[in-house]
């Protein structure tokens, strides 16, 4: 999705506009730009493509200056073209936007009507036109980007220069996200504070609706009319653990973090194999309370939630349900009192998400009930945990591949410590039970590694996907989610239409697409559906599909014609879910490896979605 960086400082800073541009590449775009101040003039470079064709353009025109802005466009209005590439200029003023402003169409037409010429089919041009309008009642920037925002209807991130003000930078931020980097003489602002990494690792957040006007040396905040403090937070994440180190692609340096990332996540709630006392403190009261759970997220983040389910409701009775947030949020559902509400999400800024939270708060304060809020996330500074009564980290470091991997098992673990945490505190769960799920927590590392082991096995497994065109997972019970992450993880990277069911739901239509030429890939886990499972893989043979299993090495499934089996290590059933990810992770990077696809930014996809 769409990238902001830029910066006021003393030095040039078009290379940090460059550097920062890429560090955002993960995001998803189709074309780049940046706009710089110097000597009373706009100088802008745009080009389609990635950020390395803008770099070159710079180079060439040797454009510089040590005030500036710059972007990294996904189209959501026209298409990507270096036309519609931001930044977007307007007499002396410069614009780049992150987010939709819904209102356009109305503005554009007052705008045209007022002589405004537009160059390109954006939404974004018509803010450049509004402060340009502004700036002749008043000559203050500021003001003029003040008197604009009431006017723009919709989600933004803006950041805003003019030739005539070469000491200042206006940003705004209003359902997008927007970091300001402090740095010494020097400030930068960025829709991802990863992008400012190798220059600052202190940052201010800047809550919805905040303007701001940045000097190389002043920060001023402004919520409603009014000067606002608002804190800067020094970040230990450090610019190597967003680099690929030795690894071809992030995808699969992240893959192979999984032990270490579930590690790390357990630790901050186990001692031993007792929940810490602190771990979720003061929660004890609300989750005593709770009588359900509500999980909104979406994508794989949703299918997270969906392991949930199985957990809550088997391992501490708790009715648990679970929606994607894009629909959740639209179809107006009953706000229940006493219900946990629980947004699961890698970057903590997905646009329904966050809405169908912020609605459901809203609901609930009209309703006069009582709803507890909670965000499982991997982004401590993200708008979702400042948000919500209580926030679970997921601490898995940056994800930077498109596709979710660590961030998704890392979740899992996570909710597996919520599940214990509330059931504990509403006794629903045996001492013995929550000690024997966290001594198998402890473990996990270990056996992901084991796991990891067979990726030769797997890599062997893709080579025969090469060639195809469509692919099934199959999966029962906590599996049954990682049929349909797996599904998901194989289109997103691959391009391989891929679907996943319930196995149980074979017949119920799928096997009328399998024949020779469908591959079937079967999670088949040590567990109480194990038996059924087999007969499913009957099923499928029968109709001459063919097989590729992924089974546990005690299940008895051995390879034979057309059914290749990896065995995975031995797990129990419960965290089962998490280990059988991380075949399918290699399996789909080893195909799209092998298909020769952009593992790491698949087309037409962003890391983080901040639009609807
Ligand atoms: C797929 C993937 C997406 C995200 C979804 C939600 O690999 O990563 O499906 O899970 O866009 O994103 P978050 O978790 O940031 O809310």
């Amino acid at each position: 999705m769409c990238g902001i960086v830029g910066g006021i400082a003393e030095r040039s800073i078009t290379n940090i506009l460059i550097e920062g541009l890429k560090r955002l590449e993960y995001r998803g775009y189709d074309s780049a730009g940046l706009a710089l101040i110097n000597a009373g003039q706009v100088l802008r470079e745009r080009r389609v493509g990635k950020v390395i064709n803008l770099a070159e353009a710079v180079e060439t025109s040797h454009i510089s200056g040590s005030l500036g802005i710059a972007h990294t466009r996904w189209a959501t209005h026209g298409k990507p073209t270096e036309e519609n590439a931001h930044p977007h200029i307007s007499g002396n003023v410069a614009v780049v936007h992150n987010g939709i402003i819904e209102n356009y169409q109305e503005l554009k037409d007052d705008l045209e009507a007022l002589g405004y010429v537009f160059t390109s089919q954006t939404d974004t041009e018509v803010v450049a036109h509004l402060v340009n309008d502004a700036l002749k009642s008043t000559p203050s920037l500021l003001e003029a980007v003040r008197q604009v925002v009431p006017q723009l209807k919709g989600a933004y991130a803006l950041g805003i220069v003019h030739t005539d003000h070469p000491n200042e930078l206006i940003t705004v931020r209003e359902g997008s996200p927007l970091v300001i980097g402090v740095g010494i003489g020097e400030n930068f602002i960025s829709s991802d504070q990863l992008a400012l990494l190798p220059i600052t690792n202190r940052f201010m957040y800047l809550e919805e609706g905040d303007i701001a006007r940045l000097t190389r040396t002043s920060i001023e905040v402004f919520a409603n009319g009014n000067r606002v403090e608002r804190p800067v937070k020094e970040l230990d994440a450090t610019v190597s653990n967003a680099s690929k180190g030795e690894y071809k692609h992030y995808m699969l340096k992240e893959i192979y973090e999984q032990p270490e990332a579930i590690q790390q996540t357990i630790s901050q709630a186990l001692n031993g194999n007792a929940l810490r006392p602190d771990f979720l403190k003061n929660a004890e009261v609300d989750f005593s309370k709770i009588q359900q759970i509500q999980i909104i997220a979406c994508g794989t983040s949703y299918h997270a939630g969906m392991i949930a389910k199985y957990w809550f409701e088997q391992l501490i009775d708790l009715p648990c349900q679970v929606e994607i947030a894009s629909e959740f949020r639209y179809r107006s559902p009953v706000i229940v009192g006493n219900t946990l509400y629980v947004c699961i999400s890698q970057s903590g800024e997905t646009a329904d998400t966050l809405a169908a939270l912020r609605d459901t708060q809203k609901r609930a304060v009209a309703k006069g009930l009582d709803v507890v809020t909670l965000t499982i996330c991997n982004v401590a500074t993200s708008s979702m945990v400042r948000e919500t009564n209580y926030s679970l980290l997921t601490l898995a470091g940056p994800e930077i591949g498109v596709a979710s991997t660590k961030a998704f098992t890392t979740q899992l673990a996570a909710l597996m410590l919520l599940v214990l945490k509330i059931g504990q505190v509403k006794n629903s769960i045996s001492t013995e039970q929550v000690e024997q799920i966290t001594s198998e927590l402890w473990h996990l590392p270990k056996v992901i590694l084991n796991t990891l082991q067979h990726n030769d096995s797997i890599l062997r497994l893709a080579e025969l996907f090469t060639e195809k065109q469509h692919c099934l997972f199959l999966g029962r019970g906590t599996n049954f989610p990682i049929a349909l992450e797996g599904a998901l993880k194989l289109k997103e990277i691959s391009y391989i239409h891929a679907e996943g069911y319930a196995a149980g739901e074979l017949k119920h239509g799928p096997l009328a697409l399998v024949d020779n030429e469908m591959p079937v890939v079967i999670l088949a886990p040590q567990d109480d559906m194990l038996d059924k499972l087999k007969s499913n893989m009957e099923e499928v043979q029968a109709r001459g599909g063919e097989l590729f299993v992924f089974a546990d090495v005690n299940s008895g499934i051995k390879g034979k014609d057309r059914q290749h089996v990896v065995h995975v290590p031995n797990v129990s059933a419960v965290l089962s879910p998490i280990v059988y990810s991380v075949p399918v992770q290699l399996l789909s990077y080893h195909v799209a490896v092998l298909r020769g696809t952009d593992v790491d930014q698949p087309r037409n996809l962003a890391k983080s979605v901040t639009v609807e």
